[in-house]
């Protein structure tokens, strides 16, 4: 838990979520604040029971937590961790590439444009989102409305990702997908009270209005189901993962993203929709431990 990405904060509350559920549950955690590398070589350690560590459940978001690299380690260390794997991990954390896998399987996103220096951005359609790649919690993402805001929108997202992407903007209604090992939980709806999901509103209580199932016709909920299952098989994903979408005026979904390390505090998005369904936190919490594993075993 915690890490060195902007969303540390986030991560702590995830760790400590899971960790009470864990203990609920009658497992001996240990928590492990990750600031650098020092901290993760206590992984390598036995304890001075004699014990190593069976699985290391992944609390981290965003930058070194949730892309691939600590996969990574794990592999090499061959301690078996929650989660999707290395490639799925990488490829889910950066949304250009991601979004190329969609449009491959028509899949339905936003198109977009990778930005570059030498770039006229003066022809770009306005409305457009401009964000860093692999970033999450909304950090360093603008919408831009008029051209003389669109140098600093991409300033701010540079500072965030040396990749940045111009991405077509769709007004309307957001919605996200919990998928647990495959299966898609009911669409949750969402409605910011600002302009769009920021930071604040995502973790400042009662700023945000949440619905489930989302209010959409019975269609779209079926279909944000059969994307957001779709786009786990296709990105190789494993556990539970939670894919952002937003649904223009006329009810058709587009996926944005899937976070392969969605947020796991008791009242996040996730186990809200799977609380819905029936699976309570600790239980879903253990099913995402079950599911640990290694890419090669
Ligand atoms: N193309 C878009 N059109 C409209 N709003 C968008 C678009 N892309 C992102 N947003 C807004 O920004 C938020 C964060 O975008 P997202 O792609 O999910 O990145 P993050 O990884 O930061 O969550 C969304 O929940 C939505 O409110
Ligand atoms: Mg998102």
């Amino acid at each position: 838990m915690g890490g060195i990405s902007p969303e540390r904060e986030i991560s702590l509350e995830t760790g400590k979520a899971l960790l009470s559920a864990l203990e609920h549950r009658g497992y001996q955690g240990v928590p492990i604040d990750f600031l650098g590398i020092a901290d993760l070589s206590r992984l390598m350690e036995k304890s001075p029971g004699g014990r190593k560590v069976d699985v290391l459940f992944n609390a981290l978001h965003g930058p070194y937590g949730e892309d691939g690299t600590i996969q990574g380690f794990l592999e090499i260390l061959r301690i078996p961790y929650t989660g999707s794997g290395v490639l799925s991990s990488a490829i889910c954390m950066d949304k250009v590439m991601s979004k190329r896998i969609f449009q491959l399987n028509d899949i339905p996103t936003p198109s977009c444009v990778l930005y570059h220096p030498d770039m006229d951005l003066s022809h770009i359609p306005l409305p457009a989102v401009v964000k860093p790649s692999r970033q999450g919690s909304t950090i360093g993402i603008s919408i831009v409305r008029e051209k003389k805001e669109m140098e600093g929108a991409v300033k701010l997202a540079k500072r965030y990702d040396r990749i940045v992407l111009i991405e077509e903007y769709i007004r309307g209604r957001e919605a996200a997908v919990g998928v647990l090992d495959g299966k898609p939980l009911t669409p949750i709806g969402i409605t910011p009270a600002g302009e769009f999901y920021d930071f604040d509103a995502k973790y400042l209580a009662g700023t945000t209005e949440y619905h489930l199932p989302a209010l959409f016709p019975k269609e779209t909920l079926t279909l944000l189901q059969r994307y957001a299952a779709r786009c786990f098989d296709l990105l190789g994903c494993r556990s539970a993962v939670r894919i952002d979408f937003i649904v223009d005026e006329t009810d058709r979904p587009f996926v944005l993203e899937v976070n392969t390390l969605p947020g796991m505090t008791a009242h996040s998005l996730l186990p809200k929709a799977a609380a819905y369904d029936g699976i309570e936190f600790d239980e879903l919490v253990e099913r995402i431990l079950d599911l640990a594993t290694l890419d090669y075993c």
